[in-house]
């Protein structure tokens, strides 16, 4: 371990790649792609590698999501992990309120320290708990002046077997159940999802005539993964 410094529970520092467990290792070597200030005490979770959102490309999701229509002054994080999309989002400094949902604690200990690494911390109304019930019990209101992002758990089938991913076995929650529950509050919705995924099932949700973007982000040259934009967005 990096140092003998206390840790919260589940947080862990590696120093050298000899420590790192192997299923993460990948992830590590990237380290630097994904948080330019690693080095200035970013905490992580062995489990939040897995989903984090390397810093280009969140900044450029951030810079899309900005060209929602200027009546969303609301950003919600439905599924904040360890701070990748929330800290992008505080950052473009688009957005009056940023709320961001996160059910495992220790993740969003991450996320909340992570935030205050890139100085905007205090910007993000932080909320522990499943966004299903919170955006129910808690946010119901504020949803209506919101953009609401999601970058869900990708679980389920591995979708990099497939050359169309099916959106409908993605786990623990499908396309349908992330669509219904956050258009239901809010036009602007916008999905992160896996690269091979079924275009013709997200085309299924687009109201009648309208026109759906859906951009790849890519790294090095390959796609990382997609956000489909449900709602206006006036970009490109
Ligand atoms: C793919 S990660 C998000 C990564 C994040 N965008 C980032 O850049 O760090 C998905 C996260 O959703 C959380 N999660 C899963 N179900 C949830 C729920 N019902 N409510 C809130 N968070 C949930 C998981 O604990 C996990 O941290």
């Amino acid at each position: 371990m990096a140092d003998t410094e206390e840790l919260p529970k589940g947080i862990r520092k590696y120093s050298t790649i000899e420590e790192v467990p192997t299923e993460i290792s990948k992830y590590w070597a990237q380290r630097y792609d994904i948080w330019s200030k690693f080095d200035e005490d970013i905490w992580m979770t062995d489990e939040a590698w897995y989903g984090v959102t390397p810093e280009p490309i969140a900044q450029r999701i951030a810079e899309h999501i900005s060209y929602a229509p200027s009546s969303k002054t609301v950003l919600i994080d439905a599924f904040a992990g360890a701070g990748g999309n929330t800290i992008a989002f505080a950052l473009s400094g688009r957005w009056n309120q940023i709320f961001a949902c996160e059910k495992d604690p220790q993740v969003l200990a991450c996320a909340k320290h992570n935030a205050q690494v890139y100085g905007v911390e205090k910007k993000i109304w932080w909320i522990e708990g499943d966004i299903f019930d919170v955006l129910q019990k808690r946010l119901k209101h504020a949803a209506k002046n919101a953009v609401i992002f999601g970058s869900p758990p990708w679980g389920g089938p591995t979708y990099a077997d497939f050359e169309v991913f099916d959106l409908r076995l993605m786990q623990p929650y499908s396309l349908s159940d992330l669509y219904t529950a956050f258009s239901a509050l809010s036009n602007e919705v916008v999905l992160f999802l896996p690269r091979t995924s079924d275009l013709e099932q997200l085309v299924k949700y687009a109201k009648q005539g309208e026109k759906l973007k859906v951009v790849h982000y890519c790294m090095r040259g390959a796609s990382k993964a997609l956000c489909v934009y449900y709602g206006s967005f006036q970009c490109g």
